[in-house]
């Protein structure tokens, strides 16, 4: 399949479903839309979990100059929950389940002219459906959240290449697997396969015949040794093409091309080994939720989140709690090397037949549509935190071994002496609830988890969580309670020889139900807060970067000498930091030396603790500074002020230039500082927000500085773009203070894509 039509653009939406949508449109009550699209935008708060639950319509429509003479296919990469498709009034099927793909054939519904493609989507919480007939720890929105493609194909087609492949001594043998759909006849066909490299140079080209059964099939191809090749791992993800043609005898029938990565994966008890060597998983969880549009967010914000889970936060794993995700955000982990653990839907429930069926529909789903993806090292089929269910786990496991002999599977518990019916054992434990620091049990240990003698493939894949909720506007105290949690939790991990890591309990907050959260709908449970603004916590991930890539120097402190309990001043708080050894200068007094604490020796960049007071309440409080040293050398200097004023307001932009001809958004950052460059984390002011262009803003355009920060994205408006090089302008005001208005200039690009 090559070639699609990005089918997102002017759709007529209808927050309700009547019989006669599904043939004509009530223009009075359509309104019309591109995608990604979510049935309701959200406050970012106190609204009800209920809002989204409705059955709504989608309608576009399909013009053809003639009869179709080769087949149409519409291929939806997520609508939340479950929907008909009709075309022209009839029925072309079904789907459920708001996390996987599908794929329609629509030619025998079409006719040459105006066709009509109608999508009924329920995002209610249907109890036949995973992760709902219980309750859930996060909001699931609903409405045609991902991109929809329009493919035309010939009688016969590739719907799918699984690359797969053997990998021994460092030497590739490839046998590809063809997922085919023929209308025809059974007939024996040529496969040329070629490997390109990262530059599209041709590696290796094979033919090889096949048989091309009726209906949907599968072709698997003979190995083809290629030798050796450049190896994906973490640190150096190299990528490469197969492209597969198929060809009868009258010509080609299709080409299709999927990137891959080559790298064994191997979980033993030891822990996990990518190309036999060793990798101590670091990671965190992730909900693909946004403020306001909840999951209707496209490729550009789903690849940002990639990158700043490797690139910023330095995580080596993500797992995606609790569901398949965007392709567009794997395929940025497999070009950043970030590791996936990735999940079917559900959460702590398991539900009737139907459920089942659909949740092992998922598990088939989810390892066909990733399994090329390099990134992605193991499966998680089992429901998040679910009981044992012997008899579907053990369905679950023999279906995704057999669709993938190549990778472990897990499912995650909380639960100790669960069934072990997968090849690793994967716990959320949040022993460590309260941040004594005199605790020493930080979580259960590998026999105690599991009930079993024997040592097994063991890691856990939650902590923190709803043990430290921790807001970007709490105490520093508070913030620095988070990040000093993590970075015990993650200490302990590094030390202990029984796991294979860890996975933090979560990158970002996150909307969720009322039975969660902080009674507004939010789970403050992220290092980074919804907008991906980083708290203290963060930094104990980001400082374990090598310096020599990356100088990091956080301190855990906006150096006030009043906001600490129990009668401490400045400190005790932690600098977050790779450098060798910082000084720090308070009340006027020399500068103390401090060192990386050896509390956290299994860190690679232990936090500094700063314990003592330099100083009394009755002295003068004096400007402070931080100086970081690295091989004897001050390489960072944090500078903070006694008498801290608001000085300006700091306007980024993550991208310069968007694509004008479908919906692209990118984030805009506002922070409040003062002269030193201090984020004013208890500022209370009002943003005004004012777009010039063909670009407008998700969500309010006048915003309450929170944490220091106001942030938001702002989103192209296809329908009126010209492709005209004027660029656009994002203008933001900190009302009733004299800073200045600050402007950003986007500039709005055709994306060379085709888009309808
Ligand atoms: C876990 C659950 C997560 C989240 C977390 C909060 O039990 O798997 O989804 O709810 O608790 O601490």
């Amino acid at each position: 399949m090559e070639h699609p039509v990005l089918w997102n653009l002017n759709w007529n939406f209808y927050d309700h479903f009547e019989e006669n949508y599904k043939t004509e449109d009530d223009e009075g009550k359509a309104v019309r839309v591109n995608l990604p699209h979510t049935v309701k935008e959200l406050p970012l708060s106190y609204f009800s979990h209920n809002e989204t639950a409705m059955i709504s319509t989608y309608a576009k429509e399909l013009t053809l100059s003639e009869e179709p003479k080769e087949r149409l296919i519409l291929v939806f990469d997520g609508v939340m929950a479950c929907f008909e498709l009709y075309v022209n009034g009839r029925l072309v099927g079904e789907h459920k389940g708001g996390y996987s793909r599908s794929m329609f054939d629509i030619t025998d519904q079409c006719q040459a002219g105006k066709n009509r493609v109608v999508l009924k989507v329920d995002s209610r919480e249907r109890e036949d459906i995973p992760p709902f007939g219980y309750a859930i720890d996060y909001m699931t929105y609903g409405g045609i959240y991902r991109d929809v493609w329009l493919y035309r194909c010939g009688e016969s087609f590739i719907s799918q290449v699984l690359a797969r492949y053997d990998l021994k001594d460092g030497k590739v043998t490839l046998r590809p697997e063809l997922l085919t759909d023929n209308r025809g006849q059974a007939y024996e066909g040529t496969v040329q396969i070629s490997l390109l490299d990262v530059e599209g140079k041709l590696v290796h080209s094979y033919e090889q015949k096949v048989q091309v059964g009726s209906g949907k099939g599968s072709c698997v191809t003979l190995p083809e040794p290629v030798g050796e090749l450049k190896l994906w791992n973490p640190k150096e993800p190299y990528l490469y093409t197969v492209e597969v043609r198929l060809e009868k005898e009258n010509g080609t029938v299709d080409v299709h091309r999927v990137r891959t990565g080559f790298r064994t994966v191997d979980f033993r008890p030891e822990g996990l080994f990518i190309n036999g060597n060793q990798i101590k998983i670091m990671g965190l969880n992730r909900h693909q939720s946004f403020p306001y549009m909840g999951y209707a967010m496209g490729k550009r914000a789903q690849e940002k989140d990639a990158e700043l889970l490797k690139e910023f936060l330095n995580v080596n794993t993500v797992r995606t709690s609790h569901y398949m995700q965007s392709e567009y955000f794997l395929d940025k982990c497999d070009e950043v090397g970030l590791l996936v653990f990735s999940e079917i839907p559900g959460w702590g429930f398991i539900g009737g037949d139907g459920f089942k069926q659909v949740m092992l529909e998922d598990v088939e789903s989810m390892i066909l549509t990733q399994y090329n993806h390099p990134a992605v090292f193991i499966w998680s089929i089992r429901i998040n935190e679910s009981l044992d269910d012997d008899e579907l786990y053990e369905k679950a496991n023999a279906l995704a071994h057999g669709l993938d002999a190549s990778r472990p599977t897990t499912g995650v518990r909380y639960i100790s002496n669960s069934h072990l019916l997968e090849d690793v054992y994967a716990l959320n434990d949040f022993t460590y609830s309260d941040c004594d620091l005199d605790a020493t049990k930080l979580f259960r240990g590998r026999s105690e988890a599991t009930g079993l003698l024997e040592p097994v493939p063991f890691m856990i894949t939650e902590f923190s969580g709803t043990a430290f909720p921790t807001k970007a506007w709490d105490s520093a105290d508070k913030r620095t309670t988070h990040a000093r949690a993590y970075a015990r939790v993650l200490n302990q991990s590094c030390l202990s020889k029984e796991m294979a890591g860890i996975i933090g309990w979560c990158a970002f907050d996150y909307n969720t139900h009322g039975d969660y959260g902080s009674g507004d709908k939010i789970c403050y449970h992220g290092v980074m807060d919804m907008f991906r603004i980083p708290k203290y916590a963060a930094y104990v991930f980001r400082s374990q970067k090598d310096p020599d890539e990356e100088i990091v120097m956080e301190p855990t402190t906006e150096f006030s000498r009043g906001d600490n309990k129990g009668n401490r001043l400045v400190s005790p708080f932690m600098v977050l930091t790779n450098c060798d050894y910082i000084e720090v200068e308070m009340y006027g007094k020399a500068p103390v030396r401090y060192y990386p604490d050896s509390r956290y020796i299994g860190l690679a960049h232990p936090p500094i603790e700063i314990e003592e007071e330099i100083g009394v309440w009755q002295d003068l409080w004096q400007d402070g500074k931080i100086t970081g040293y690295y091989k004897g050398k001050p390489v960072a200097v944090k500078r903070f002020l006694r008498d801290s004023c608001l000085a300006d307001l700091e306007v980024t932009a993550d991208d310069q230039s968007l694509y004008g001809d479908y919906v692209d958004a990118t984030r805009i950052v506002c922070r409040m500082r003062d002269e030193a460059g201090t984020t004013l984390v208890y500022f209370k002011g009002v943003l005004q927000i004012k777009t010039e262009g063909n670009i407008e803003v998700i969500g309010p355009d006048i915003l309450p500085v929170s944490g220091g920060y106001g942030a938001f994205w702002i989103k192209t408006r296809p329908g009126a773009f010209s492709g005209s090089s004027e660029p656009a302008k994002v203008l933001v005001r900190l009302l009733n203070t004299g800073v200045e208005e600050k402007a950003i200039e986007i500039r709005l690009e055709k994306s060379g894509m085709d888009v309808g």
